[in-house]
């Protein structure tokens, strides 16, 4: 039977109903809630020190004293001190007591612990069935229809593809509002790391609810907003690349703006950026012009000059790398002092999950960095996925890491930058920072993704791209002209369908959404189908199931397309 320390000692503050629990009273042994309400003279204590033993209920993880609160908010990696703040065993009070503040109290009264605890158990209960994929049920198929109509008319077009969530899934499965469940392999391109409905994040959010705004900002900051960043940079720095701070954002192209802000400060007069053939930095005006697409260009005015490096070929590395260091000593040369940034995503991600050898970024970062360029790298979707939280981690580029960005899985996104990178003049995104309940997930995403082993070279990243990878090469055997690959790093997967051409790819996760493998397109030429299963949740029987979707999928389309000849 589960075991849980409570070590609670509750003063009631004047003449609130008090929920409290017969502490004092209980011989030993058995938990028993006694739902005592009542009112209670200002100051009387009710003092709760014992270990429990819990019911067929399950545990009870009481969150009491203010500092269980911003000592979790601290202790989202080990080893990380808990902030000069009152120890467990101080008494939670109301917030008349010195060193505690109203907000301290309400997280404290164990009517939130049992109402998070009522919540998982919910929670639990509702989704134990999600376990397996299902067709979507007949009933719900008109009405989901509709809402997907209802989508297009008030968005001026259609869904990028018919994913509308019913709101609870269990781990990688979920359930979308037309009762359908999908393995989800893709999560909102990354978003997802622990998962669907997860009862960590769940317990975060409801801590994030208890916040008295929404959305975190310039001039409404709270604790977390400080540990989330701290964290960030505590991960970053560990293998010694000098990243000491950390400003917060609400998407990956604001963090980004970012970064190229603090970038062309210290570089001005600087005006021109080098970055990759088939980069990916984001759609808003200057980072369309980082990206490589034609398209996310059109129409829209030339926010920046951006010059480009062929990137690296794994089937002809000599010769990619020796044509981007002559690219790079080309561009040095013919303009001189003219280079804010040197921009890189370690794997391209939207691009189409291109890896690249560590001496291919070593070898053009030495020029780049001699010339005082600054380098950053976009991690928005590479965070977490390889077998270091960054993939410069992974690819032992510490000390060229400039400035770093990280998003989706982290559900706030971040700027990270040295000393000399410290703004200068005014950044972005300040009214909102972020959500309380983004960062309050997101640093429990953080720990959860520490917890669950995912880093290390033997980590679980690792190991379960190798288990992945043999099952995707497994079926490239079987369906020879199908399917090649696979492509990509540790959470970060994907194989080339058909022909590589978008419409064979498309048609190829088509039918996947409809077996109920969710996984998404990337690249251009060829396109590519990629995954990007949860980190900290994934395992290997649900590589398994997702395996079995694929195959059962490429059988029918191969069906397709001997029709089509
Ligand atoms: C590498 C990279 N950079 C930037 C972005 C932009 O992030 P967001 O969509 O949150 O603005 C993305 C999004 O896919 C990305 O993959």
């Amino acid at each position: 039977m589960p075991r849980v320390a409570l070590n609670a000692s509750l003063e009631t503050g004047g003449q609130g109903r008090e929920l409290s629990r017969e502490c004092r009273s209980q011989p030993s042994g058995a938990y028993r809630r006694s739902a005592t309400r009542g009112r209670r003279a200002s100051g009387e204590a009710i003092n709760c020190s014992r270990n429990l033993n819990l019911g067929e209920n399950g545990a009870v993880s009481l969150l009491f004293a203010p500092a269980s609160y911003l000592h979790r908010l601290s202790s989202a990696m080990p080893d990380a001190q808990p902030p000069a703040f009152p120890s467990d065993s101080t008494t939670p009070s109301a917030a008349s007591t010195a060193g505690q503040t109203y907000a301290d109290a309400l997280r404290a009264d164990p009517r939130v612990a049992q109402a998070k605890e009522l919540l998982r158990q919910a929670l639990a209960e509702h989704a134990a069935g999600l376990t397996a994929v299902r067709p979507a049920d007949e009933t719900l198929r008109v009405p989901y229809e509709r809402l997907l109509a209802e989508a297009a008319a008030v968005r001026g077009g259609p869904l990028l593809w018919p994913y509308l969530s019913a709101g609870v899934g269990n781990g990688p499965y979920v359930q979308l509002a037309d009762g359908s469940v999908k393995l989800d392999f893709i999560g909102g391109i990354g978003v997802y790391g622990c998962g669907h409905s997860s009862p960590e994040l769940l317990d975060a959010a409801v801590d994030a609810a208890l916040e008295d705004v929404a959305m975190q900002g310039n001039l409404q900051q709270h604790p977390p907003s400080i540990r989330i960043a701290e964290q960030l940079v505590k991960l970053a720095s560990a293998g010694g690349a000098p990243l000491s701070y950390c400003m917060l954002s609400t998407s990956g192209a604001m963090a980004n703006e970012n970064a190229l802000k603090l970038a062309f400060h210290k570089a001005a007069p600087a005006d021109r950026v080098i970055a990759f053939d088939n980069a990916f930095a984001g759609r808003s005006l200057a980072l369309a012009a980082i990206t490589d697409r034609p398209k996310y260009r059109q129409g829209l005015p030339l926010a920046l000059h951006v010059d480009y490096l062929p990137a690296w070929n794994f089937q002809r590395p000599e010769e990619s790398q020796r044509l981007a260091l002559d690219e790079v000593r080309r561009l040095l040369a013919r303009h001189p002092g003219r280079y804010a940034a040197f921009w890189a995503e370690l794997i391209a991600g939207e691009g189409g999950y291109y890896p690249t050898d560590p001496r291919f970024f070593q070898t053009l970062c030495e020029p780049i960095r001699a010339a005082g360029i600054p380098i950053i790298f976009d991690e928005i979707q590479t965070f977490s996925r390889t077998s270091q939280p960054f993939a410069f981690q992974h690819y032992q580029l510490h000390q060229y890491a400039d400035i770093v960005t990280v998003g989706k899985i982290t559900q706030v996104c971040a700027t990270l930058y040295r000393e000399t990178f410290k703004p200068t003049a005014p950044i972005l995104s300040q009214t909102f920072t972020g959500a309380s309940s983004s960062i309050a997930i997101g640093l429990e995403t953080l720990k959860l993704l520490h917890q669950k082993e995912c880093f290390g070279s033997e980590g679980w990243n690792v190991r379960r791209h190798r288990y992945f990878a043999a099952g995707l090469e497994r079926l490239a055997t079987k369906y020879p002209n199908l399917i090649r690959g696979p492509f990509g790093e540790g959470m970060m997967i994907a194989f080339t369908p058909g022909d590589g051409s978008y419409e064979q790819a498309k048609a190829l996760m088509d039918i996947l959404f409809a077996e109920g493998l969710l996984g998404f397109l990337c690249g251009s030429d060829p396109t590519r189908v990629r995954f990007l299963p949860p980190p900290a949740i994934t395992t290997e029987q649900h590589i398994d199931a997702a395996l079995e979707l694929l195959d059962r999928s490429l059988a029918k389309f191969a069906t397709s397309l001997t029709a089509d000849a």
